[in-house]
């Protein structure tokens, strides 16, 4: 039903410089795998094996990355490394990618809209790879627990985490109607308000399904906070024309968009995953 998952991922990862001069920063590894490898693994275990990957300038390892390596590949053959491969190659036996090009940076809200041609007129879900998500207790990813919740609502989501008041300027940050102690019918969106203008302590973090009108409202949606076209303002104008729903979701979310998160998550990948 929703088969389509949007990455944007032509940002410049500056908090991450010198790592990201010519390195994206979706390639970044927690212990040994791509941030990106991450996000699609989720995707692909919500039932999504078309890959929609808004890429930028310098961007190129991203298609090496999920493509083939003849010569390693060759080197490598029936020896025990080939084992290192496998996830890598499972994910391009049941995936398919597709790439286009942000040619100006202009926003989180700009760079979904780039992604339309890739998408066109059916719902999607959209991961930023640097919110790393890691399944709940019984197993289920962030973007499995979101697709279920959509088959039910039928209207966009956000995944939403309480964060400290301190933290809420980092954020998109919403107001709503409780409609199960989970969920939340969306009233009020800001994005990145100070802590006194924020409507609570509920952030949303990198993980939307969006229904595909959000591309027109996209399209009408003027520069909010930074100058950048804001997903966080269409949606609000979403939520007060039908409805958008946030979700709190179980499992674990690290933001590797930032050194100190990105450390946790190596730690904590390392102990849970290699150890
Ligand atoms: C973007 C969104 C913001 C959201 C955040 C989650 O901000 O604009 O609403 O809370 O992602 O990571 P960015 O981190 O790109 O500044």
């Amino acid at each position: 039903m929703i088969r389509k998952c949007l990455f944007p991922a032509a940002g410049y990862g500056t908090r991450f410089l010198p790592a990201t001069k010519s390195m994206p920063k979706e390639m970044l590894p927690v212990v040994n795998k791509p941030l990106i490898q991450y996000g699609v693994e989720e995707a692909m275990e919500a039932g999504l094996t078309n890959m929609a990957i808004v890429t930028g300038r310098g961007k190129r390892s991203m298609e090496d990355h999920f493509d083939v390596s003849y010569e390693l590949e060759h080197q490598i053959e029936g020896s025990d490394k080939e084992q290192y491969l496998e996830g890598i190659r499972t994910i391009m036996d049941s995936c398919s990618f597709s790439y286009t090009r942000q040619i100006e940076m202009k926003g989180l809200g700009h760079a979904i809209l780039t992604g339309e041609p890739l998408i066109g007129d059916e719902a999607f879900a959209v991961i930023l790879a640097d919110d790393l998500c890691l399944a709940d207790e019984a197993g289920n990813g962030v973007l499995a627990q979101m697709v279920k919740l959509y088959k039910q609502f039928r209207c966009s989501i956000v995944a939403v985490e309480e964060v400290p008041m301190e933290d809420v300027h980092k954020y998109g940050v919403i107001k709503g109607e409780m409609i199960r102690d989970d969920i939340f019918q969306i009233t009020n969106m800001v994005e990145k308000p100070a802590t006194e203008d924020a409507p609570s302590n509920l952030a949303i973090i990198g993980r939307y399904i969006l229904t595909p009108d959000i591309f027109d409202i996209l399209k009408e949606t003027t520069p909010g906070v930074g100058g950048e076209i804001q997903i966080t303002d269409a949606l609000l104008k979403q939520a007060k024309e039908g409805c958008v729903l946030a979700y709190k979701f179980k499992g674990k979310r690290f933001d590797c968009g930032s050194i100190g998160g990105f450390i946790d998550a190596t730690n904590y990948c390392y102990k849970k995953f290699y150890k």
